[in-house]
Order: structure tokens, then sequence, then C-alpha cells
């Protein structure tokens, strides 16, 4: 039986003082909440949110790191010196990250690996173009992505990672795949993971669902058989839509 993870994904947003203020609001109203719940905050706020969120039930995850551990990479930041600050989490391939950043799936996939070695827990993120989409290659893309992401990591660290499907077309436009549409790509995502490991790994296989979630239509994506929660953006910046979201069970 897997278990829930609402994850809020903040990107280029909030302040240092900001992001204490939210995480204390959340902190009272995510109280009880079962699952598992994290926040992203940008990096300049990290220290500052793990201390907040200390004693919650609230972890706290950066948004990338550098696929390098130290060295001349200006403007970079590593994994030590996340785990430096107390962040357990780092989201990985996000499709800004892909498109705006040109990052490569093996680029990713170095990532990957060096945070699972540094014992961090992954957030992956997978997910088609509007054009990939009208073309029918939705699914292959994905499972592409999920191929080259997971290259040379075994079994065993799988239970470190968790797959976001996030189809670029509905980040941030309002538009949300239909759930319907969401789970058909989810469960072929989970055939994938069966191919590549095994039955058992991809049953265990947590995989959320990003783009555009709200509080109105997080339960009916939630109720789907292959969705396992959310990676939520704009909806996350505000403590009572991302508490509606990850209390979308109560
Ligand atoms: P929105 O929820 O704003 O569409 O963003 C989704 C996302 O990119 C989360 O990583």
């Amino acid at each position: 039986m897997r278990s829930y993870f609402i994850a809020g994904n903040w990107k280029m947003h909030k302040t240092v003082g900001e992001t204490v203020s939210l995480i204390n609001e959340l902190k009272n109203s995510l109280k009880g909440v079962s699952h598992k719940v994290l926040v992203a905050p940008p990096f300049t706020a990290l220290d500052a949110a793990v201390k907040a969120a200390e004693g919650s039930n609230i972890l706290v995850g950066a948004q990338n790191m550098s696929n390098k551990e130290s060295g001349a990479h200006t403007g970079e930041v590593s994994v030590v010196m996340l785990k430096d600050l107390g962040v357990g989490c780092v989201i990985l391939g996000h499709s800004e990250r892909r498109i705006i950043y040109k990052e490569s799936d093996a680029f990713i996939n170095e990532k990957v690996k060096l945070a699972l070695v540094h014992g961090l827990e992954v957030i992956l993120c997978v997910g088609e173009t509007l054009e990939e989409r009208e073309a029918g290659k939705a699914e292959t893309v994905v499972n592409e992505q999920l191929e080259k992401g997971l290259s040379g990591i075994s079994e065993d660290k799988l239970p470190r990672i968790t797959i976001a499907y996030e189809p670029v077309w509905a980040i941030g436009t309002g538009k949300t795949a239909t759930p319907e549409d969401a789970d058909e790509i989810h469960a072929s995502a989970r055939k994938k993971i069966a191919a590549l490991y095994s039955q058992a790994a991809a049953d265990a296989m947590l995989i959320q669902y990003g783009g555009s979630v709200k509080p109105d239509n997080a339960k009916e994506l939630m109720a789907m058989d292959n969705i396992d929660g959310a990676l939520v953006g704009g909806a996350a910046l505000d403590s009572a839509s991302f508490t509606a979201i990850a209390r979308f069970d109560s």
C-alpha cells in the first residue's frame, strides 16, 4: 500500500522572512497530517526553512543542486552544502531546468546519482511538452526520461526516489491534465519501472502529479489508482491553498 506525498515547489518566490512566516503558518495548519509533506523554498531561504520546520511534520527540500560535489562551478550549490543545512530531499529534472537551462537527461542522471550517494531523497520530474502530447508521444517521452534519469541506479535505491509527472503544458497555465489522462501516464510510467526493475519496485514507487494542482482538483486527482501525491507550484505559495491540497483527504 503506497502512502501519499504532497510537495510544494516554491520556485523563485519568497524571501527569508516570507519563508519563515509561511512555514510557521503551515506548522499549525498541517498538524496531524499523516502523509508526507514537503516544502522546497529557494536556496537562500533553506537554512531558515529547516530551522523553522524543526519539530514539525514538514520536510524541507531544495529545488535543484549541482552535478558536482565541489570545485570551480560559479553559482552552483553542492549536495554537501544542502546536507550541511539539514536538507533531506532535492527536486531534480524540473521542466523549467530542462527547458530554460537546457539540462539533459544525462546531466540530470548525474545529479540523481550524486544526491543518492549522499543520502538525499530525490523527486525526479518528468513530463512531455504540448507539442509532444499532440504528436501522441507523451508516454514515449516520459518513459525515455525515466529510463535515462534512472540509468545506473540500483533497485535498492528506489525507495529514496519519488517520480513527479508534470506535463509541461499544465504547469502554471491553469490547465490540468484530467485525472484520467494523468492516471494513464502514471500507469505507463509504473509499467516502465516494472520493466526496468521489478513489479514490486513499480508497485512501491510513489508517483506525484504536478501541473496546476489546486484545492478544487486535488481530491479527484489523488483518487486515481496511480496518483500518489502532488508537486504543487503556485498553490503552494499560500498557506490556505497548500493546506487544503495537503488535507485533500480530510
Ligand atoms: P503549478 O502548480 O504552478 O502549475 O506548477 C507546477 C510545478 O511546476 C511544480 O513543480
